[in-house]
């Protein structure tokens, strides 16, 4: 039972007019934790029990004064604050933590269902941008959450490896590739060609419609359009994948773009037959003023396809095979209009299920308060970043802990974490500024930060030679500086994951780990906990422990490994 719980329980012994769940809804954390654990406000009485609610908190104080939950109430203005009794609660959080593991915060079956997640869908050919970075981190995290949560994800990078921009890469590849440099180094030299390609043509006319005809070809089945187009997506998908392994990341679908080829036909068709498809300057498109959208292009002068028409191939092609629950899309926000168009066709063309289909957007990564750029022939390659910040990861490491076993594994755990926890730390709709100095600072709000602190909770542990016993005796701890702080926060771990989840939010459970570290390392600093007694000492562990597998599985949820040491 959560504190929440707990307390509207306590109260709806006495107030019987207002349901439990009413009360729950109503009960505030109070801004500062000396004034009490929770605080119910009394407004909500005062129709009803005709009384200010001054007057009502006061009556409510005498009567719950009694109350064997609480150890005090207090009637302060038209709040009652409360103060649980700490043994007992402590007791059964910590309970649950150590009993359950790292299952602890899962719902017990009370979600199920497929949540289909289109998440990173990098372009073929094109430098893995920055973007793309978030998407996949905030993606995969969510997906984490909603495992933990008891759906099934399933993780679809929908690869952008069909469209025009191909025909003028095949073009610029004719004209000036070199078979041995694009082998050598894939996304550079085939994005210097695409940028050539956009060059030349501001005064070759030809060129485009060279572009044009080559994906034309593409198209329409031709081996050698077909035979390019699979050695550039290899290529890429080589160099993609060594990001994914640095993030430790893995997708269930790689179903890109293409593979929707023989598949819009029938979209198309169906469209026509249903009346929605008008044409407009010779291509044909879906007319959305009804809805004060612009109208969603479907087919080309040239007949070629489109962005919009490949993901309603793909929208039915989800729903049909894995039946979602929900479909998610983690694509920035500058696609907004897309996904509206996308879910207005759809309800067009009659499925009700479009209204399981959301659009999670996110903000930029800025550097110096710009947007970071991995295009334009400046090629930052996040694969160097990565790297770079991987290295810078392993100085500050050997800066503090010059002996540390492993340290190249624990960098890599550590300027990854950094880099993910930058991107997860807030809202994804804020933009994101990316600093590799900061992000992997030992304090303030990182990833190694909350890293470090769970790496010296387990150093505790091992020092004072942790052994998990049965029986469970907290003695005083849970009287001693800070620690009742950490009980409260664990307790609520379960309602954060699923907050999380409800608003498709990592920054919920990054925020969580962060309070957490810093209630712990307030807990740390004031109170020795290997001194005194071996069962003094023992019932402190208890609680070492309880944070260590709390703060581990949050970060895991993040997508962000935890070393025992650092
Ligand atoms: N490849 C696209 C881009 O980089 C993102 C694709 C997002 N997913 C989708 N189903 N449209 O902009």
């Amino acid at each position: 039972m959560t504190i929440q719980q707990l307390t509207a329980k306590e109260i709806a012994k006495i107030i019987t007019d207002v349901t439990k769940d009413e009360l729950i809804e109503k009960l505030e954390i109070p801004p500062d934790n000396t004034l009490g654990d929770l605080a119910f406000p009394c407004f909500i009485l005062a129709r009803k029990l005709r009384q200010s609610p001054a007057v009502i908190a006061q009556w409510l104080e005498q009567q719950l004064a009694e109350s064997n939950v609480f150890e005090q109430v207090k009637a302060v203005g038209p709040y009652l604050n409360v103060f649980l009794k700490k043994d007992p609660i402590a007791a059964n959080v910590i309970r649950e933590v150590l009993t359950k593991g790292n299952q602890y915060g899962s719902a017990e079956g009370s979600s199920s269902g497929t949540i289909t997640i289109d998440l990173s869908s990098p372009n073929i050919a094109k430098p893995f941008s920055m973007g793309h970075l978030r998407s996949t981190v905030i993606g995969n995290s969510i997906a984490n959450i909603a495992e933990k949560l008891g759906y099934e994800p399933v993780r679809i990078n929908h690869l952008g490896d069909w469209g025009t921009q191909f025909g003028k890469l095949m073009t610029a590849y004719h004209k000036w590739g070199d078979e041995s440099l694009v082998k050598e180094n894939p996304i550079k030299e085939l994005n210097k060609l695409y940028v050539r390609f956009h060059e030349e043509a501001k005064t070759d006319e030809t060129l485009n419609d060279e572009g044009r005809s080559w994906f034309k070809k593409l198209e329409e089945g031709d081996p050698e359009a077909e035979a390019l187009w699979k050695w550039f997506r290899d290529e890429s998908l080589k160099d993609f994948q060594k990001i994914y392994d640095l993030l430790d990341i893995t997708f269930d679908s790689l179903h890109g773009e293409a593979f929707y080829n023989d598949k819009m036909l029938p979209v198309v068709e169906e469209l026509t037959e249903k009346g929605l498809l008008v044409e407009s300057e010779g291509a044909m498109v879906v007319d959305l003023s009804d809805s004060d959208l612009s109208p969603a292009l479907i087919k080309k002068k040239d007949g070629a396809s489109l962005y919009v028409t490949r993901d309603l191939a793909a929208a039915q092609y989800r729903k049909n095979t894995y039946d979602f629950k929900e479909s998610l899309y983690v694509v920035g926000q500058e696609q907004s209009l897309h996904f509206e168009q996308l879910k207005k066709v759809l309800h067009m063309m009659g499925y009700e299920w479009a209204n399981d289909m959301h659009h999670i957007p996110f903000g930029l990564i800025l550097q110096d308060g710009k947007k970071m750029s991995t295009r334009k022939g400046k090629t930052i390659l996040l694969e160097e970043v990565l790297k770079q910040t991987i290295n810078q990861a392993e100085n500050n490491i050997t800066e503090k802990n010059p002996t540390l076993e492993d340290k190249e594994k624990v960098a890599e755990m550590v300027g990854v974490g950094a880099v993910i926890f930058n991107d997860l730390r807030q809202s994804r709709l804020n933009s994101v500024e990316f600093n590799i100095e900061t992000m992997l600072r030992f304090e303030g709000e990182t990833g190694p930060y909350v890293q470090y602190t769970h790496a010296r909770a387990c150093t505790l542990l091992k020092k004072g030679n942790y052994e998990k016993e049965s029986e469970l005796n907290l003695l005083e701890v849970v009287k001693e500086p800070c620690a009742w702080e950490i009980i409260l926060t664990l307790e609520k771990f379960p309602a954060v994951v699923e907050r999380a989840y409800k608003e498709y939010e990592p920054s919920v459970i990054s925020r969580y780990v962060i309070e957490l570290a810093r209630y712990f390392n307030q807990y740390y600093g004031k109170v020795r906990i290997l001194s005194g007694t071996n069962e003094e000492q023992h019932a402190r562990l208890i609680l070492v422990e309880a944070v260590t597998i709390v703060l581990n599985e949050g970060l895991r949820l993040l997508g962000i490994k935890s070393p025992q040491q650092m």
